[in-house]
């Protein structure tokens, strides 16, 4: 790892609570509450996943859970390209709602290769939603449904977002300052 802090704060652990709850009332009206299955991609979005689930007590919807294992980094701060499964879902999805959730859109290969397969696979419908939108590296043509922040180019961790698999358990985002 580069030398470097996280001592900057970008997003705070109230503002966060406050959109999840903001973003469950968005998804509890748009995503088909019934047979919905929240699938979350490992490892960053656990956190934000747990948030999501408890914050869906308040509208009555009882999702059931999945979650699917993909990794596009190697070690370091840039997407590798490729996607690959490394622990698949093991609820059947054929005709369910199915809200796919992850820490953060950055290129955009991820949930876009992950929402076709799960229409592949025969879900009724995939409603993508993201705590961050980081817009400066899109590399493939993809919008999330619904969006936490959007925030500038800038490397993040915390709150399940890591860096070389470290700063996961800060329960609010900061910014990785690189010194040389
Ligand atoms: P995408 O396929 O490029 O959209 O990549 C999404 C994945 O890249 C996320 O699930 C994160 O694991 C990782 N990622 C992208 N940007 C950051 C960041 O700023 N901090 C930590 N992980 C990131
Ligand atoms: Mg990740």
């Amino acid at each position: 790892m580069r030398v470097h802090d996280v001592k900057e704060i970008l997003i705070d652990k109230h503002a966060i609570a406050e959109r999840v709850d903001q973003l469950v009332d968005a998804v509890a009206d748009g995503c088909g509450a019934d047979h919905l299955i929240v699938v979350g991609i490992l490892k960053g979005s656990f956190m934000f996943l747990a948030d999501l689930m408890r914050s869906f007590h308040r509208h009555d919807v009882h999702p059931r859970i999945d979650f699917l294992t993909l990794s596009s980094y190697g070690s370091g701060t840039t997407s590798s390209g490729e996607v690959e499964i490394i622990h698949d879902i093991r609820e059947d999805i054929i005709g369910a709602n199915v809200l796919l959730v992850d820490d953060i859109l950055d290129t955009g290969r991820t949930l876009a290769s992950t929402k076709k397969l799960l229409i592949e696979r025969g879900a009724e419908s995939v409603c993508t939603c993201v705590l961050l939108d980081k817009k400066a590296h899109r590399a493939v043509e993809f919008e999330a449904d619904h969006v936490g922040f959007p925030i500038d180019d800038h490397f993040v961790v915390g709150y399940g977002l890591d860096y070389d698999n470290f700063y996961r358990e800060l329960p609010h985002i900061a910014k990785v300052t690189f010194h040389d």
